[in-house]
């Protein structure tokens, strides 16, 4: 993302033509750089998108080395959608806040990609796929469960900030995992998913978000682990623009007040005086 901004004469122009090609064009883009990364460091050449196919076709196609099946792109196209945008989320949020300050889409881009990686974000897909892993089976589950429980860990994939009913989202990615893993012959993925679910609502009345059937529904497309979380930047790309975009229009800089909590009156003491 930053390398791109080197070719753009006008990455820090901000008028609205301008910016609306660069969005659309960093939404095309995101996926390409994904998928051309994962080629090259699997030793193969990376592919040119196909012109005239859409965003999730020409994924597949440059990740896997061939033209993806119909129900395949559908699958996918509709997690980007899903992913698309979700209101003032942290990282559409940075993306607001830097881009508050009138620096470039390209700059605002990248403080939304680093706030989505960590785990309590984005980032907390690929960690359900490990979760998944390191459990490994049905009879692990509510040992593996409890003890994260008891010791309070963060369990990766349920919970939400906004959505204490439920996340809609989740359910649509439940019936997706539902079938996708079916059609691959790993049932028990899902199946291990879902009492997961049943476990984690009986204990602690959690329930999944979006991060959560996505990571066996990413898997058993074949999309590497490593690459979910930069899988959901290349659709919420398409959201994170439309905040910038939304945010120059009408823009003030964001400057949030701190309020001090902490112990007045206190006298200063020269330095040579403090205990060490
Ligand atoms: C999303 C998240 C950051 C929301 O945080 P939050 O709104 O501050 O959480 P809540 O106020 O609902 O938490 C209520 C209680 O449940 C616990 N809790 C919340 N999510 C939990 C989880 N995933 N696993 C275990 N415990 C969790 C909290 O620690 C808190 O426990 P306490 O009452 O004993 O202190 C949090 O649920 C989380 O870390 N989830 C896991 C990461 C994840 O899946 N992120 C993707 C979000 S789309």
């Amino acid at each position: 993302m930053a390398g791109l901004s080197l070719h753009d004469p006008d990455a820090n122009v901000i008028a609205d033509e301008p910016n609306r090609r660069k969005a659309i064009r960093l939404t095309a883009r995101l996926g390409t750089i994904i998928a051309a990364y994962h080629r090259v460091r699997t030793g193969e050449w990376p592919l040119q998108p196909i012109k005239g196919k859409s965003i999730s076709w020409n994924f597949l196609y440059m990740l896997f080395g061939e033209e993806p099946e119909a129900r395949r792109v559908k699958q996918f196209d509709t997690c980007l959608i899903l992913h698309a945008d979700h209101e003032l989320n942290a990282s559409a949020f940075s993306a607001r806040v830097t881009s508050s300050t009138e620096s470039g889409l390209y700059s605002s881009i990248m403080a939304a990609i680093g706030t989505l990686k960590g785990p309590l974000h984005g980032g907390a897909n690929e960690r359900v796929m490990r979760m998944l892993q390191e459990i490994g089976s049905m009879d692990h589950i509510e040992p593996f469960l409890k003890e994260a429980l008891a010791e309070k860990r963060k369990v990766m994939g349920f919970g939400h900030r906004v959505y204490k009913e439920g996340d809609p989202r989740a359910k649509i990615l439940r019936e997706m995992s539902r079938q996708i893993t079916a059609e691959i012959g790993q049932p028990q993925l899902y199946e291990m998913s879902v009492r997961i679910d049943d476990v984690m609502q009986r204990e602690k009345g959690l329930l999944p978000n979006v991060d959560f059937y996505s990571a066996t529904v990413y898997h058993a497309m074949g999309i590497p682990t490593d690459l979910f979380t930069p899988v959901f930047a290349m659709s919420r790309v398409a959201g994170w623009c439309a905040h910038v975009l939304e945010q120059y229009a009408k823009n003030r800089i964001y400057r949030p007040r701190g309020k001090y909590v902490g112990p007045t009156g206190l006298k200063y003491v020269p330095i040579e005086q403090r205990a060490s």
